[in-house]
């Protein structure tokens, strides 16, 4: 199957409605091309905030509510996940936070315009911890291009995780593009504390509980 065959086959699965779909706040991905700014943020903001994999949104929730003058966009593929972050926003009447339930590895950049979001935070993604499933990762040797193409001026990355391995494989991934991101931790790259203003989300919390320490790491997007 050609590489265009295959992307025609997932954007149809990635843009069949869903019930939640009918909820405002539901970014509904319905043609073959990036989203515009109405599309994605439905008017003018201070910032704009990216995050992937968002799963049952407390973090998203907390950002929106104590950031009131920002936007997120918050990516989640699981529908329970999605739904459980839509009460939480109606809960507190939010109308700054978003949730686009795409797949974040069938498409990323298709999504979105270049020079879009000024922060990006990536809390926990699944380590995949077993090599055959590595290719799973969304961290991948490219990743920092990307992450780099969707954000824009001296934007901040945020990145955490409490899998040893998977953080030094990404530490490794943006050690190779000094040009593009400066990390702003201290040598090994990473903190043990979770830097001042970020909340804490559900799976650091279990994770945590269990004794596994979560890596903060954090990088500025090189820009003059
Ligand atoms: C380990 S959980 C972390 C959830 C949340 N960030 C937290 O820290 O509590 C990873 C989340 O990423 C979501 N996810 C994994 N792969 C995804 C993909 N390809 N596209 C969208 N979401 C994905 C999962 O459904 C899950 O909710």
């Amino acid at each position: 199957m050609s590489t265009a065959t295959l992307q025609k086959k997932l954007f149809r699965i990635a843009s069949r409605p869903r019930k939640y779909f009918e909820h405002p706040a539901v970014i509904h991905w319905k043609e073959f091309r990036a989203l515009s700014d109405d599309e994605l943020f439905g008017g003018t903001c201070e910032k704009r905030v990216l995050e992937l994999g968002s799963g049952w949104g407390e973090f998203a929730v907390e950002w929106a509510r104590s950031h009131r003058d920002q936007q997120i966009v918050a990516m989640e593929i699981k529908p329970e996940r999605v739904v459980s972050t839509l009460k939480k926003a109606d809960k507190l009447g939010l109308d700054n936070l978003r949730i686009l339930p795409v797949n974040f590895s069938w498409f990323l950049t298709e999504l979105f315009h270049p020079n879009t979001f000024d922060i990006m935070f990536v809390n926990f993604p699944d380590p995949w911890p077993k090599k055959r499933h590595w290719k799973h990762r969304l961290i991948q040797a490219d990743f920092p291009q990307k992450a780099y193409q969707l954000m824009r001026g001296n934007g901040l990355l945020h990145i955490a995780t409490d899998h040893g391995p998977y953080s030094r494989r990404i530490l490794q991934r943006f050690r190779q593009y000094p040009d593009l991101w400066k990390s702003r931790m201290a040598e090994p790259g990473y903190s043990l504390v979770r830097p001042e203003g970020i909340p804490e989300t559900r799976f650091e919390r279990i994770q945590s509980g269990m004794g596994f320490q979560p890596r903060f790491m954090q990088w500025e997007r090189i820009h003059e």
